[in-house]
């Protein structure tokens, strides 16, 4: 492990704790990067005694995003591995990914803000293909588990020799959930923002869910909704199968209100439109969401809650191929792990320059067993 240099910021927050705690446990003696020397150092302080040896232990670093140098300072290699929690990722998130672009290094952070996802693949994908940067974003609960469903989905339905047409990926929580401070401040920002689908083969502009809603059967007779919602799926897995020209994704944490909130999603996205009030009102209430750092469930909170994911295959006319389910543990310690994780594989794997989906980073077969480890698994 001597070779590599994973530097993590954010590493104060909630979920950049847990990744901390993640990384250090593994052995990866991380960078752990923030804006302010106390808090950083009481952290590495505190994650010591996790570590392997004495060789493996954290070291620290300052950086703050509103001054790039400082996140541009962070990496001295192309072999380096950013890794990066500071979100919104909307508002905060463009000096890391484009200090990674800068120096050619690894990049993974833990978006789930599709607008971000998307500008990373297109519009600094390009960028990193010449200077052989590695962008790996959206690499946590999102959305990392409907990669790994819908790829797993994919190959199935190729061996069965039924090519699938179209992908539905569903994103539920089994239990009781509670959110982050960063969750709450990007999925504000979020509303204000452009949505997007991948529908007959491009990606397609989507300003308005309009009340849809699909069902998925989940087994053990759950029968649940979700709304329509922008991932990394849309441009990673048709990356892997020519066949696939359609993929949505749901979402169902709503429960029984996800059809309102589908309504309501329109209806924000409506307003949002409105001259004004995206980039004014609604932005400024995520902006201030995001005052607040640190807090969000507690393990025992945590552990009331299980991911479950699943990916519907379809053949060009709608006939129901195969359906992957994943089930495994809550978001936040699976997003830690998944991080920690992919910082791993990104510093030991050669991974071609661009931006990629996790299947298209480190391989089909790699991230099943991965996941596997962290208790994400197929059990259908
Ligand atoms: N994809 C997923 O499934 C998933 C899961 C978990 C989280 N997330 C996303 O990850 C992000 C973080 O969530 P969270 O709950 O961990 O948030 P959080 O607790 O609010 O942490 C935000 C972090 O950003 C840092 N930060 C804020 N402004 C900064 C600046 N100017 N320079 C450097 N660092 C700065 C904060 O530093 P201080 O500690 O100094 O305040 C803190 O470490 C959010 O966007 C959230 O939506 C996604």
């Amino acid at each position: 492990m001597a070779a590599m240099r994973i530097v993590l910021l954010g590493a104060t927050g909630y979920t950049g704790r847990l990744t901390a705690a993640a990384m250090v446990r593994a052995g990866l003696a991380p960078v752990l990067a923030g804006r302010h020397h106390d808090s950083v150092s009481r952290l590495a302080d505190r994650l010591a005694p996790l570590a392997p040896s004495p060789a493996d232990e954290p070291r620290i670093a300052l950086a703050d995003v509103t001054d790039a140098d400082s996140v541009r300072a962070l990496l001295q290699s192309p072999d380096d591995v950013l890794v990066t929690t500071v979100g919104p990722f909307l508002d905060l998130g463009l000096p890391a990914v484009e200090a990674a672009v800068a120096a050619g290094a690894a990049y993974l952070d833990s978006t789930g803000e599709p607008p971000f996802i998307r500008r990373v693949f297109d519009e600094f994908g390009p960028r990193a293909r010449e200077t052989g940067a590695r962008l790996m974003p959206a690499f946590g609960y999102d959305y990392v588990p409907g990669n790994l469903a819908g790829g797993l989905a994919l190959r199935r339905c190729r061996d069965a020799g039924r090519p699938a047409s179209r992908l539905d990926i569903g994103y539920f929580i089994e239990g009781r959930f509670g959110v982050s401070s960063g969750t709450r401040a990007s999925a504000l920002g979020v509303l204000v923002a452009p949505s997007f689908a991948y529908r007959s083969g491009v990606v397609a502009e989507r300003r308005s869910t309009g009340g849809r809603v699909r069902q998925f059967d989940l087994g053990r007779g759950r029968s649940w909704k979700g709304l329509p919602v922008a991932g990394s799926e849309h441009l990673a897995l048709p990356l892997l199968d020519p066949a696939l020209s359609d993929v949505e994704v749901w979402l169902g944490w709503a429960g029984r209100w996800t059809t309102t909130a589908s309504y309501a999603g329109s209806a924000l996205g409506t307003l949002a439109a409105l001259p004004g009030v995206g980039e004014g009102v609604l932005a400024h209430v995520s902006r201030r969401a995001a005052r607040t750092t640190g807090v969000g469930p507690d393990a025992s909170a945590r552990a009331a809650a299980r991911t479950l994911v699943q990916a519907d295959a379809a053949d060009a006319v709608g006939r129901p191929l195969v359906s992957v389910r994943l089930e495994g543990p809550s978001p936040y310690d699976l997003t830690a792990d998944l991080l920690a994780w992919g910082a791993a594989m990104a510093a030991t794997q050669a991974v071609a320059p661009g931006a990629h989906g996790p299947v298209d980073a480190f391989g089909l077969d790699a991230l099943e067993r991965g996941c596997a480890d962290m208790g994400l698994v197929a059990v259908t």
